[in-house]
């Protein structure tokens, strides 16, 4: 049975740690009963929320490269698994244009991410299904992964999980169908097995992110062959969540 990731990104919300705790809850309890071994739910909350969860699947949503120093707010792989994360999202699109995030750091961020022994969620995607000015949606996908690999080898590659997530399917209620989900982790593999080999592209997960919910999940990981998702605004709504978390896994 495949292993299924349902990642919870739950960006800047919510703005109380109560509302954090009881949202956690709500959602274990959810999902108390579900007997699917295979799905892992993950909970990637803001940076001050970590110390609250301690028996669920943490995640953290970004990382600064160094393990510590004079490096004014910023957070180190080391601190982030000394609060028992382990997983990390890399690259995601909000850090691209929001905060300047760029390949070169997005690949030191991996290397630091992998070096700690956490899984990073290096999340990549177009911002235009039409391409931006001189290029093609594929080509910016290839170049985004190409150059946030740079340097990381085969053995590294298989601890990785590869988010992709067209931005203009980030919180706009516009998923991506299931055919372009399949053809982007068509790509992927097609990249990875140009830099790495074909068995390897075969092994390392792609989930999908951008508008995802309990409708639309299922399409996913059934026809785009997605390994799960990552999953916004619907991740804040625990009700929502755990309906994901029913219809993603296998039965
Ligand atoms: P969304 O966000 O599910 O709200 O579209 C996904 C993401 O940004 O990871």
């Amino acid at each position: 049975m495949k292993k299924l990731y349902l990642i919870a990104n739950w960006k800047m919300n919510p703005t109380t740690q109560a509302e954090a705790k009881k949202l956690v809850s709500d959602v274990l309890r959810g999902i108390k009963s579900l007997k699917a071994k295979n799905v892992e739910v993950v909970f990637c909350p803001p940076f001050p929320y970590l110390p609250l969860f301690s028996s669920v699947h943490l995640g953290a949503q970004d990382v600064y490269f160094e393990d510590s120093g004079a490096y004014t707010g910023e957070v180190s792989p080391k601190m982030l698994k000394d609060l028992g994360c382990k997983y990390v999202i890399v690259g995601h699109s909000e850090r691209r244009q929001y905060f300047g995030e760029t390949s070169e750091t997005i690949n030191k961020k991996l290397k630091a991410v992998l070096k700690n022994k956490m899984t990073p969620i290096l999340a990549i995607g177009e911002k235009d299904r039409d391409g931006e000015p001189n290029t093609t949606w594929y080509a910016i996908v290839k170049q985004q992964l190409t150059e946030a690999l740079d340097g990381i080898s085969a053995a590294k590659m298989q601890k990785i999980i590869i988010a992709y997530e067209p931005v203009w399917a980030i919180g706009t209620g516009v998923a991506a169908t299931a055919d372009d989900a399949l053809t982007a982790k068509l790509l992927i593999q097609k990249t990875l097995a140009q830099l790495y080999s074909k068995s390897l592209a075969q092994k390392v997960p792609v989930i999908y992110g951008g508008s995802t919910d309990s409708k639309n999940i299922a399409q996913f990981v059934q026809e785009a062959q997605m390994n799960g998702a990552l999953v916004g605004g619907s991740s804040l709504k625990a009700k929502e969540f755990v309906q994901m978390a029913e219809a993603i896994r296998n039965p």
